[in-house]
């Protein structure tokens, strides 16, 4: 498929189920891209990654209210839609879905997905309804698109592995992919929300990988996670972060919590820079 051109703009449901389900008839595949807009480099890499491996691509746009803790974190969210559109300029997106609320939430809506075990602890701990409302939204997109495949990032961990589960345990019949974190050349995950950091914070940010890179070094090398994360939370402090909310060592294939990589692990990490919560994670390989 060409991956020149502007992806057309479609808000409205019956239009987007009319294409997708011609798409179908025809034989193709059709991958989706949600996202929450303010486009950047790691968004694009997983349309491109989409177009590689589908027919049709459609990424879909929604800040998505009842994934956001405050009502100041979700009125402060950027919104560039136009900017959003001419990003995807050639990156291989057939349309855009950019429902508004009632396409998603219509009056006396009252369901909720939630996926237990996968959505507690780590972001689920100081996020409280977070996943719920995420893992409730992308339910809706991956109905309303009937997409064959999703493309989500490793940025995201967690939300990854819930995304996941539930595709199974509700037998949608997507096929849910997991693509690398996209970073700055200096190590900084690239997100939505780096755009707020002041320039002094910019600077600081990559302590944060940093960090996270000598300390899978450390684990590789033997150490236990009890001996050496204080002594790694006390370092992001260090650098600049006002604060750490958690790092720590969990199982890659169920988020079980590890003091060392006997199996394939991730050490994920959420910290507080300049009154902006920035996460990340890498892998650990396995020991064993
Ligand atoms: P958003 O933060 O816009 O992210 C959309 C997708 O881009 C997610 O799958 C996320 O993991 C991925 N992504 C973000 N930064 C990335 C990076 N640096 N490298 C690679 N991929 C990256 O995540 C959400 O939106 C929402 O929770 C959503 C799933 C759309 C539901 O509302």
């Amino acid at each position: 498929m060409s991956t020149s051109g502007l992806p057309d703009l479609v808000r409205d449901l019956p239009h987007l189920r009319a294409l997708v389900e011609s798409w179908h008839r025809a034989g193709l595949r059709v991958g989706v891209v949600p996202t929450m807009g303010a486009l950047h480099q790691g968004h694009l890499s997983l349309v491109r990654r989409a177009a590689a491996e589908t027919d049709r691509v459609i990424v879909t746009i929604f800040v998505n209210p009842r994934q956001f803790n405050s009502a100041a974190d979700l009125a402060a969210y950027p919104r560039t839609e136009e900017a959003d559109r001419l990003k995807l300029d050639g990156q291989g997106a057939t349309l855009i879905y950019a429902p508004d609320g009632d396409t998603i939430y219509p009056p006396g809506f009252a369901t909720t997905v939630s996926v237990e075990g996968l959505s507690e602890g780590l972001c689920g701990a100081y996020r409280p309804g977070h996943f719920a409302g995420m893992a409730t939204v992308v339910t809706k997109l991956f109905t309303q698109t009937q997409a064959d495949l999703a493309y989500f990032g490793e940025k995201d961990f967690q939300q990854l592995k819930i995304v996941q589960r539930l595709a199974v345990d509700l037998d949608l019949s997507i096929t849910v992919i997991g693509c690398p974190t996209l970073r700055e050349a200096d190590g900084l995950a690239m997100s939505s929300r780096n755009v707020r950091l002041s320039s002094e914070a910019r600077a600081i940010a990559p302590v944060l990988y940093a960090e996270l890179q000598y300390l899978a070094g450390k684990l590789a090398e033997g150490r236990r996670m009890a001996d050496v994360v204080d002594a790694a939370k006390r370092l992001i402090v260090a650098g600049g972060y006002q604060a750490v909310e958690y790092l720590e060592l969990r199982a890659e294939a169920d988020l079980a919590p590890l003091d060392t990589p006997l199996v394939p692990a991730r050490l994920l990490v959420a910290a507080w820079l300049d009154g902006t919560r920035l996460i990340d994670n890498i892998a650990v390989p396995s020991l064993v």
